[in-house]
């Protein structure tokens, strides 16, 4: 049997990079395994959602206000499963939950790490079969250890987070996952149920051609926003352009493209709500922090997103992300 010594898996690239710290215990390589089978559990019923009664709406909302959908609740239980029988994890906040979940158990209480998750991002796209996923966020507590984690531990500035990563649900599937040192990113091989890595060390182009933002929404925009966007209208060959617009709804998929080609994605404010629709902690930070490991930019339109010191758990920011001199020209607008 031949064996393909080029591919590696999630599991051997975590240990690999372990080896670097001679100190780590194990627990961060841990949390991306249970993120990636819980993951796996998801896809396969995000796959056969349209063959079985999975669609349509749970019959309830969700803290937003949102209609619940089936697999949301579905994704949401098997992480918060998985992480609370796993050995890493502390406790979880969910955009689908009032509040944090700890796991108050004597294995949790001397886990080091906390987890916040949009489960099922894009979730609208779902009966409609387009890119959906989950990002995640993961941080050091600051609390005691030994003890049952706190909502401190959750209230984190971006900046604080030692990991993020997400999965998206596409023509492929696919975790990509950031720390300080690079951001990588692993396709599942559905035959033999494992991810292999398939995008090592992931760059933001400095520059793309793409921008992506909600244009029903333009006259609702502050001017220097619809500034931009007339700019990127008129994009001329000699400037780079011209500029592509791209705009799936399901921010991971639209962001994930643009790390890989170059591009910028906005979900500015809007005169009736000044904070935009993207939640802080589920959303922005993690993508802000992937995005910036891979040398982009992420701002709020007047701070980098990720020295934003969060209030509340559910808190909604406007989000600017993307290649680096895009967003440096976007802001001279705003
Ligand atoms: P949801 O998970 O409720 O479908 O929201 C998705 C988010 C984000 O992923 C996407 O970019 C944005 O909402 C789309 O919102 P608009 O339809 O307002 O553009």
């Amino acid at each position: 049997m031949n064996i393909n010594r080029k591919v590696q898996t999630l599991d051997e690239f975590t240990i690999q990079q372990m080896r670097d710290f001679p100190a780590a215990t194990g627990q961060l390589a841990s949390l991306f395994r249970d993120m990636g089978l819980a993951a796996k559990r998801v896809n396969v019923e995000v796959n056969k959602a349209g063959l079985v009664d999975i669609l349509g709406d749970a019959g309830s909302v969700n803290v937003q206000g949102e209609d619940v959908k089936k697999l949301d609740v579905y994704a949401n239980n098997q992480f918060i499963g998985v992480l609370r029988h796993g050995i890493s994890c502390a406790g979880v906040g969910s955009e689908e939950n009032d509040d944090i979940v700890v796991f108050d158990d004597e294995i949790s209480n001397k886990s080091k790490y906390v987890l916040l998750m949009d489960p099922l991002d894009g979730s609208g796209n779902i009966d409609v079969n387009v890119s959906i996923g989950t990002i995640f966020s993961i941080y050091k507590r600051v609390s005691e250890l030994g003890k049952p984690c706190t909502i401190d531990d959750f209230l984190q500035p971006g900046n604080k987070q030692v990991a993020a990563g997400y999965i998206i649900y596409g023509s492929s599937t696919m975790l990509v996952y950031a720390t300080s040192r690079g951001v990588n990113g692993f396709t599942l091989d559905q035959a033999i149920g494992e991810y292999t890595l398939s995008h090592p060390d992931i760059r933001c182009p400095d520059s793309g051609k793409i921008y992506s933002v909600n244009h029903g929404n333009f006259f609702r925009y502050m001017e220097g926003v619809r500034k931009y966007i007339n700019i990127c209208q008129q994009k001329q060959k000699s400037e780079g352009g011209p500029y592509t617009q791209r705009y799936i709804g399901s921010m991971v998929a639209d962001v994930h493209r643009n790390l890989i080609k170059g591009g910028i994605f906005m979900y500015p404010g809007t005169i009736d709500k000044p904070k935009g629709k993207l939640r802080l902690l589920y959303e922005c930070n993690p993508l802000a922090f992937i995005v910036e490991v891979a040398g982009g930019k992420a701002t709020n339109g007047q701070q980098r997103i990720l020295d934003v010191k969060p209030t509340e758990l559910h808190q909604r920011s406007p989000l600017f992300i993307g290649s680096s001199s895009m967003m440096k020209e976007l802001e001279t607008y705003i």
